[in-house]
């Protein structure tokens, strides 16, 4: 199993739709999935519960942390739901290494049961964040293409608590970070300009998805993205032609990041590159 964690300290970047998008994705190419929600805003939880193709676990995110025994179903797709009590493990400290050992211990008993682990997280640097990272395989960071969330991949990388660079050193120095995601992407000049930036400045963290100059990994703004969400819908099975031009735009991006799972030398490509980057 890989298990893969969608991290950006910024907020309403685009994670749960990413996470909710690619769980889906991943199970129409027939892999198991297993969809954890650390976050209590359970964004991730409500698209995937009101799609009801997920089985949900007996036990909410907090227990992965907390030791209490889970039991995770043995189904190929399967939900582990977020809730308001994820929110009182920061104020625990004394518990925190326990808490991340935890987390470590549950995605080693399933490994062998699912392809793919893919752990939404709330926008504070928290020991949820940290948990998840610790025991990742890969980061991917939906990022909006403005000068503030342009500004805290710097943050992603350096933080002193959740950065890349020292939860790899410290803590887990298997983790890839797959990249930078510019999410709700909009055709406008001021947009346009942003991107070629990002693009110049973090060259490196770009998910390449073709040959030709500006073929990266993006998603755009859709309102049928947010309205799946809110309906728990697929996208790609919505009724509305607008839904399936969504996805045929945003396919070959999460197509992608799909195959970099799986491409373990692809990955360790990445982490060096990701690695030079941040230096
Ligand atoms: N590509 C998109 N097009 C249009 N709307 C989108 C798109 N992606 C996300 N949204 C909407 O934008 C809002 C924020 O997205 P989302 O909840 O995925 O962000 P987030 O980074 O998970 O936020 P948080 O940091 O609070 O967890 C939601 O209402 C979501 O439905
Ligand atoms: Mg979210």
């Amino acid at each position: 199993m890989k298990t893969l964690v969608l991290c950006n300290q910024k907020g309403g970047v685009g994670k749960s739709a990413v996470a909710t998008l690619l769980a889906h994705h991943l199970v129409h190419r027939g892999r198991r999935v297993l969809a954890i929600d650390l976050d209590h805003q359970a964004n991730f939880t409500k698209p995937l519960r009101l799609s009801g193709k997920p089985t949900p676990s007996a036990c909410t995110a907090e227990a992965l942390l907390t030791g209490t025994p889970p039991a995770i179903p043995d189904k190929p797709f399967v939900l582990v739901p977020g809730d308001r009590a994820l929110l009182g493990l920061e104020r625990q400290p004394a518990l925190h290494t326990p808490f991340a050992r935890n987390v470590r211990a549950v995605l080693a008993a399933v490994d062998a049961r699912f392809d793919v682990c893919v752990i939404d997280t709330n926008p504070n640097p928290d020991i949820r964040v940290i948990a998840a990272v610790a025991s990742a395989d890969f980061v991917l960071s939906p990022i909006q293409l403005n000068q503030e969330a342009m500004d805290g991949v710097s943050g992603l990388l350096n933080h002193d608590r959740v950065g890349l660079r020292k939860i790899k050193a410290v803590l887990n120095p298997k983790l890839a970070l797959i990249g930078l995601l510019p999410t709700m992407v909009e055709p406008t000049p001021f947009q346009r300009a942003n991107f070629t930036q990002v693009v110049r400045q973090y060259h490196a963290l770009m998910i390449r998805i073709g040959d030709g100059p500006g073929a990266f990994a993006s998603i755009p703004r859709r309102s049928c993205v947010a309205e799946a969400q809110a309906e728990g819908a697929v996208l790609w099975e919505m009724k509305k032609t607008a839904a399936r031009d969504a996805w045929r735009e945003i396919e070959p991006s999460l197509s992608r990041i799909a195959d970099i799972l799986t491409d373990v030398a692809t990955a360790t490509k990445r982490t060096e590159a990701a690695d030079a980057a941040a230096t």
